[in-house]
This record gives structure tokens, sequence and C-alpha cells, in this order.
């Protein structure tokens, strides 16, 4: 069941960044119940025409299949948005890939530049053609989706983990740079959902990373969610350049 009060986000417009499966998608689900229209920005059109079918919200749903980690067809994504919705109120910056799994030594260059692209440039690619609209507006919240593997480190996954630490600063520092203006950002830093971004897990990955979490279970998409939506919210209206901690008692600052 989705959680949702439709009067709550009525009449405003969220993209959701990777919004095609996953925790965008659960994302996504939970903006709508919430009242507001959303805007599904991912890679693949199959998969976004897949989501939106399945949120069944007619006109209140628009996908573009958009690359977050080049500025142009972000900037056209944002125009048409706002043409279709008139303007854009919250931006959940989630689209997000893993990368390889390799030590250092071993962890190849293109691939390093690859996961910083998507994760982190994506962010400020989508931050940089929202957000000046969002403070001449005088309101906005931005959520980005960061991960506690951003502020804890994990082995083999320099990349990843340095793309969301990077997320986590660049938060902190917009933030501070529009927080007179009606604009919050804040970031989510969960533990590991079981979705399609880890691939196939064998059951030896699986305990390795359960064993991370004191409570001992992945986190349920629509688990964040429901964090996220708070944080979109006009209720969420004193707290920005926060990292919000999902994590089942795993992040140890
Ligand atoms: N699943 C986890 O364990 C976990 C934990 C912490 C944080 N996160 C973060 O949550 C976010 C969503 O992850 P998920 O688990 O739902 O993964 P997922 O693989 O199921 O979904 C990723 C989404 O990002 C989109 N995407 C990937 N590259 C893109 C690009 N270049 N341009 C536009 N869209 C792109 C995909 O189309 C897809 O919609 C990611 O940022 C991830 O780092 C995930």
């Amino acid at each position: 069941m989705v959680n949702g009060d439709p009067s709550r986000l009525a009449g405003q417009c969220a993209v959701v960044t990777g919004g095609s499966r996953g925790i965008g998608l659960a994302v996504a689900r939970r903006l709508l119940a919430d009242g507001a229209a959303v805007s599904l920005w991912a890679r693949d059109q199959a998969v976004l025409e897949a989501a939106s079918g399945q949120l069944a919200a007619g006109a209140r749903v628009s996908c573009h299949c958009v690359d977050v980690s080049n500025p142009d067809e972000v900037s056209g994504a944002a125009d048409q948005t706002r043409s279709r919705f008139g303007r854009v109120d919250i931006l959940v910056n989630n689209a997000g890939i893993l990368g390889p799994r390799a030590a250092v030594g071993d962890y190849p260059h293109e691939a390093f530049e690859t996961v910083l692209a998507v994760n982190l440039t994506g962010t400020f690619n989508c931050c940089s053609a929202i957000v000046p609209e969002m403070v001449r507006n005088g309101y906005g919240r931005v959520v980005n989706v960061a991960s506690v593997v951003g502020k804890d480190g994990n082995p083999f996954v320099s990349g990843y983990a340095a793309s969301k630490a990077g997320q986590i600063a660049l938060t902190k520092s917009l933030a501070k740079e529009v927080a007179r203006s009606g604009v919050l950002v804040n970031a989510v830093t969960p533990s590991a959902s079981e979705t399609e971004i880890f691939g196939r897990l064998d059951d030896d990955r699986r305990q390795k990373l359960l064993a991370n979490v004191p409570m001992g279970r992945f986190v349920e998409p629509g688990e964040i969610a429901n964090l996220v939506a708070w944080l979109c919210s006009p209720e969420c209206s004193f707290s920005t350049g926060a990292v919000f901690d999902i994590s089942g008692g795993r992040a140890s600052f």
C-alpha cells in the first residue's frame, strides 16, 4: 500500500531522475499519491513506458529519455517538462549507477569517470537546469539520493563511494547558496535495497551486504520514498543541507 495525501502536493510538479524503476519509481508513485504531477527522466524508453503504464496516473505523468550526464539533454528535458506542467517545484536526483567492483589498482579509469559523470555531474546538471527557476519562484525542494556508502565507504566500489560523497558535498554547498530563497536542498543516504542496480545478487554477496546492516535486512524502496516525500513537501521547512540516514543503523555518523 502506498501512503499519501492527494492534497499535500496538489498543483506541484516533480522531476524524478531514474524514475523508471527501483527507488525512483517508488518515489514517483508516492509523489503521485501526494497529488503532484511527475516527470520521469531515465535512460531506457521501453522501461520508462512500462513505468508510466504501471503508475496509471494519466495526464499527471510525463516521461523523458535522458542521459543526466549530458547537460544539453538535461536542459531539453527541463524545457519539455516546463512546457507540459508549467514549472518545476520538486527535483529528486535519484539516477545512478554502481559501476564495476574492483580494487583501486584494477578499476578502469574510464569507468571511474563514467560513474562520477552519471551520479555526481548528473546531479549537478539537473540542479543547474532547474534550481535557478525554483529560486525565481521563491520555492523549491531538492532531494539528492546519495548512499550510506558516500559516508562510510565500501571496499571495491571507489567510484561509487566517491560519487556519493560528492553528492553529499554538493547538497550542502547548494543548500547554503540558496538558503534564503525558499529552496531547500537535502540528501538521503540509504543502505542496500534489493533493486536492479546490483544486477543478480548471489547468496554470498547478499549475506555480505546484510552483515553491514544492524537491522539485518534490505531497505524497501517504498520506505525510502516515504522519507523523500516528506523532504519534498512544505512540511519540511527548516532542514536544508542535511543528510537523512535510512540505513537500518549502519551509518556511523
Ligand atoms: N539500491 C541500493 O542499494 C541503493 C542504496 C543507496 C542508494 N541508492 C541510490 O538510489 C538511486 C536509485 O538506485 P536504484 O537502486 O533504484 O537503481 P536502479 O538500477 O534500479 O535504477 C537506476 C535508475 O537510474 C536511471 N539511470 C541510470 N543511468 C542514468 C543516466 N545516465 N541518465 C538518466 N538516468 C539514468 C536508470 O534508467 C534507472 O531508472 C541511485 O542513485 C543509487 O545510487 C541505491
